[in-house]
């Protein structure tokens, strides 16, 4: 095991007990943070044993240790990734110089820019996700997503102390703004739009750990590039968590269009509402919904931001490290679609200022391998339809697209076209009152509920009828 102090009233391994500021300061923090919690966490079961996962080290053997806990008492720590000797700057005009160890003072506002804007998603997605736990399709899925909640609180916990440990006073301002805003509230939101949308079901629980949660990774990878080493390092760790958050909702998807694909080749020509499923209507409507959502998470197209951050070393593209690529991005270009005299040119932007627009590309081929992997379901069991991603130009609310609206096919339209055709595109009332219909809860062993298909594999090698929770 490597310098871990599981003992300390906040495991970590950062050394927290020779920091006696630090540690106070983040010890005042924690009772806010429970409180907010058991305020805006799930909204049942906090006091039932839950098959969790905790992570205790950093390596291999000591992130995931799984055993029963109820969530308040789940051992929220701050963890980073071992420091790798020698590293250094990968990118951008400091390319090749040692990395910060601390927060360089040029960059000071923008670097807490970046992590008070990642850190806001962690609670936010809690806050959104809260009253799932009444609906739950079976006990494993309930698991999943008390799993994925705590551990978006440990995400929030490991970029506070990165603000209580670099930024001083203010650092503590924003600690403590994060746990006063509150996902969808009129007065005191969540920092990025999307993130004040409500998740109120299962099929938008499944889309929103699918395509949110893997916008997350995609930023938090970039900042896992970072020169800035405390930030690079704390990103490292939160990605291997954060991977089962999308895998929780690829596979969930999958196992939705496995039931509605059962379901139509049983009984050709019905409607899957007849028969308690969802027609693959509404999932390629909740699709639409939050992937284009997740786009706007990225960033406008053309950014000088994105380019001084990328020059300063502090957020890099996917992979830069790992990439044989010239580390500088200079005197090249990318082409980015842009609206002209009311029509769709290719401009070329400087690829510094086109950086949010590359992270982007990377994350919609990673949706789109996710898509072909629903649209085989479709097609073993024998049907025609296949769902997709809009283009990207689809229902945006930022950048280059933001002012215009555009059909899925990513063609330009009016106003009058785009508003007329919303229950198309998007989920009706109507569609959400029969989602609520059908999404009781199904919380016997062993039992699912109708409108999905049953998981493949269970948890931590336990078979699917094991009692995730203890109701
Ligand atoms: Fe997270
Ligand atoms: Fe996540």
């Amino acid at each position: 095991m490597s310098d871990v102090d599981l003992l300390d009233k906040i495991p970590n391994n950062v050394d927290l007990k020779s920091d006696r500021k630090l540690k106070r300061a983040l010890e005042r923090w924690q009772p806010d943070f429970i409180d907010w919690w058991q305020q805006s966490g799930p909204a049942e079961y906090q006091d039932k044993d839950i098959y969790l996962r905790t992570a205790i080290d950093v390596d291999a053997e000591g992130w995931a240790q799984f055993g029963y806990t109820k969530m308040p008492d789940y051992r929220w720590g701050i963890f980073l990734a071992t420091e790798v000797p020698g590293r250094v700057i990968p990118f951008g005009d400091q390319a090749g110089q040692p990395v910060y160890r601390d927060v360089p003072g040029e960059y000071r506002n923008v670097l807490r820019r970046i992590i008070v804007n990642q850190a806001d998603t962690e609670p936010a997605s809690v806050e959104q996700q809260r009253r799932l736990s009444a609906t739950a399709p079976s006990l494993l899925d309930l698991r999943n997503l008390f799993q994925v909640n705590v551990e978006e609180g440990r995400h929030l916990w490991a970029m506070v102390y990165l603000l209580q440990r670099f930024f001083g006073k203010d650092g503590r301002e924003e600690a403590d703004e994060l746990l006063r805003r509150r996902a969808g509230d009129a007065d005191c939101p969540r920092i990025l739009n999307a993130f004040n949308n409500p998740c109120p079901d299962w099929l938008s629980f499944f889309s929103f750990t699918m395509f949110m949660d893997r916008d997350g990774k995609f930023q938090l990878a970039a900042l896992a590039e970072s020169g800035f080493d405390p930030l690079a390092r704390t990103c490292r760790f939160m990605l291997t968590e954060e991977a089962h958050h999308l895998s929780v909702g690829e596979v969930g998807m999958a196992r939705i269009v496995r039931r509605s694909a059962e379901l139509m080749a049983e009984h050709p020509g019905r409607d899957l509402r007849e028969l308690g499923g969802i027609p693959l209507e509404l999932i390629q409507k909740s699709i639409n919904y939050w992937f284009s959502y997740s786009l706007d998470l990225f960033g406008g197209e053309i950014s000088s931001n994105a380019a001084d951050y990328f020059a300063a070393g502090l957020k890099g593209r996917f992979k830069e490290e790992q990439k044989e690529t010239e580390h500088g991005a200079l005197n090249q270009v990318k082409r980015i679609r842009v609206i002209e005299d009311g029509r769709l040119v290719d401009r070329e932007v400087p690829l510094r200022n086109a950086m949010n627009e590359c992270l982007r590309d990377c994350y919609i081929e990673d949706c789109e391998r996710a898509l072909r992997g629903w649209n085989r379901e479709l097609e073993k069991a024998g049907a025609e339809v296949r769902l997709r991603l809009p283009e990207r130009t689809f229902h945006r609310h930022l950048g280059e697209y933001g002012h215009a609206h555009f059909n899925p096919d990513g063609e330009l339209i009016s106003d009058i076209d785009f508003h007329r055709r919303q229950d198309e595109w998007f989920l009706t009332d109507a569609d959400r009152r029969y989602l609520e219909s059908i999404m009781k809860p199904c919380l016997e062993p062993g039992k699912i509920a109708g409108w999905i298909a049953p998981p493949v594999k269970g948890v931590d090698g336990k078979p699917f009828d094991f009692e995730y929770v203890r109701i």
